[in-house]
């Protein structure tokens, strides 16, 4: 910026404020009119009066200042430390499907590690043939696909359970996100190794002190399961398991091993802690089920909602949010403004896609009167998502994972959203 520029903006701020205020009257009484001058328009601003910055002021970049609040979020009663814990995407700021890696949620058990390629391994072992051990390059040698998923933490939406608690579309739904994937498929890998006859389940287990063991059925190892080196299009980031992680579509997040460093080939599968003290539901009469891999379908409004309340006053509302199955692709998704008492058919940005996160739109004239704001989703296995008392029937209370129930907000008259319930 110039000096000239810099005396001038302090006078000009002050005038921008004025404007700003006019502005926000003339754009509430529908679409905005140029009836009076807008020094916006009229004034040549500060950013129009020197230079913007060079090309080599941001070798990566990252969001512009103004977005600052736009960050993954945590919810700090949650968790003893930040080490064994969760992060959530700031789902109710973001638009179309695609999360960006800077702000998808993160959940470790040991921290986030630090393996560099050259250090990479990955082994295949068990009731194979060959035994093989790939280094980084290697993996880059196989052909290669490119496919989006939705990743969701098996406890999104935990703690609603008993009822609702957190505040925001981020907390409640923000253990999830959805990103393109570039890797090598696991049944490209298996097949190189030579899978014995006896093999039935995949042992998969990370780098990091966790290690995170799951045991995959071979029929799922075989299927879409991939083995993954970049996310939207970049290598992946370090919390998200640079260099190489599984992703395991449509099934929990704890199945999607970051820092993938060993495949076992087993005749049964290894029922280790993630797979037996965790991840697993207890029903009311004390029985677990487990081996509930598949996210069923579910949904949510990310505007407006608490996070992210109507600002502009009655007239033309933009209802938004993402839906997604474990099982298929979404079809539809219903959107009711009276707690589910009457339901409309959302607008679906694009068809929904295999195991992925699909976008929906309501278009509305809001009256300015309060709305119990709700999503229903459909997805392709005919599967409707239940209310929150349908899924308590069938799973009790004693449950923290696996809740896909319909979420309601409470859309006041002054544009402010609460968390609540209908029963
Ligand atoms: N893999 C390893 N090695 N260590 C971990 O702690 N956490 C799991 C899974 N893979 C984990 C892991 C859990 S519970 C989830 S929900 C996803 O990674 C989260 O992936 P993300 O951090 O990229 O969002
Ligand atoms: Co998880």
């Amino acid at each position: 910026m110039s000096d000239d520029a810099k005396s001038l903006a302090p006078s000009r701020r002050q005038f921008l404020t004025g404007a700003a205020a006019a502005g926000a009257g003339a754009v509430a009484a529908g679409a905005a009119r140029a009836a009076t001058p807008d020094p916006l328009i009229t004034e040549v601003q500060e950013w129009a009066s020197g230079l913007g910055e060079g090309v080599d002021a941001t070798p990566y970049g990252m969001p512009i200042q103004f977005e600052s609040d736009v960050v993954r979020r945590n919810v700090e009663w949650l968790t003893a430390d930040t080490i064994s814990s969760i992060n959530f995407t700031p789902i109710h700021a973001l638009d179309g499907t695609i999360t960006p890696q800077g702000c998808a949620f993160e959940r470790h058990h040991s921290g986030a590690i630090e393996l560099r390629k050259e250090d990479y391994r990955l082994m295949i072992n068990g009731l194979v043939e060959t035994p093989l051990v790939f280094t980084y390059e290697d993996l880059e040698r196989f052909p290669r696909e490119n496919r989006v998923y939705f990743c969701e933490c098996a406890a999104n939406s935990g703690m609603e359970w008993a009822g609702a608690q957190l505040n925001g579309a981020q907390f409640t739904h923000g253990m999830i996100h959805n990103m393109e994937y570039s890797g090598v498929s696991l049944r490209t890998l298996l097949e190189e190794a030579g899978v014995s006859p006896e093999g039935k389940w995949v042992y998969v287990e990370g780098a990091d002190a966790s290690s995170n063991g799951r045991s995959i059925p071979l029929e799922k190892a075989m299927d879409d399961v991939l083995v993954a080196f970049k996310a939207n299009g970049e290598a992946l980031r370090k919390e998200h398991g640079y260099p190489v992680r599984l992703v395991v579509p449509g099934w929990e997040g704890n199945m999607w091993v970051k820092w993938l460093r060993r495949v076992e080939v087993m005749d049964q599968p290894v029922e280790s802690r993630e797979e037996t003290s965790k991840y697993t539901d207890t029903l009311a009469n004390g029985v677990s089920r487990k081996w509930t891999w598949e996210m069923d379908a579910k949904s949510v409004v990310t505007s407006p909602s608490p996070q992210a309340p109507i600002k502009h006053g009655k007239g033309p509302l933009v209802i938004t949010g993402l839906a997604w199955s474990g099982r298929g692709s979404i079809t539809g998704v219903d959107v009711s403004l009276d707690g589910g008492k009457s339901w409309q058919e959302a607008r679906l940005a694009a068809p929904g896609t295999d195991k992925a996160l699909t976008r929906f739109y309501l278009d509305i004239n809001w009256d300015g009167s309060e709305m119990l704001l709700q999503a229903r989703a459909k997805d392709s296995s005919g599967y409707v998502q239940p209310t929150k008392a349908q899924l308590r029937e069938v799973r009790g209370l004693n449950s923290i994972y696996h809740n896909n129930a319909i979420q309601t907000w409470w859309v006041k008259a002054n544009g402010e959203a609460e968390n609540v319930e209908v029963s």
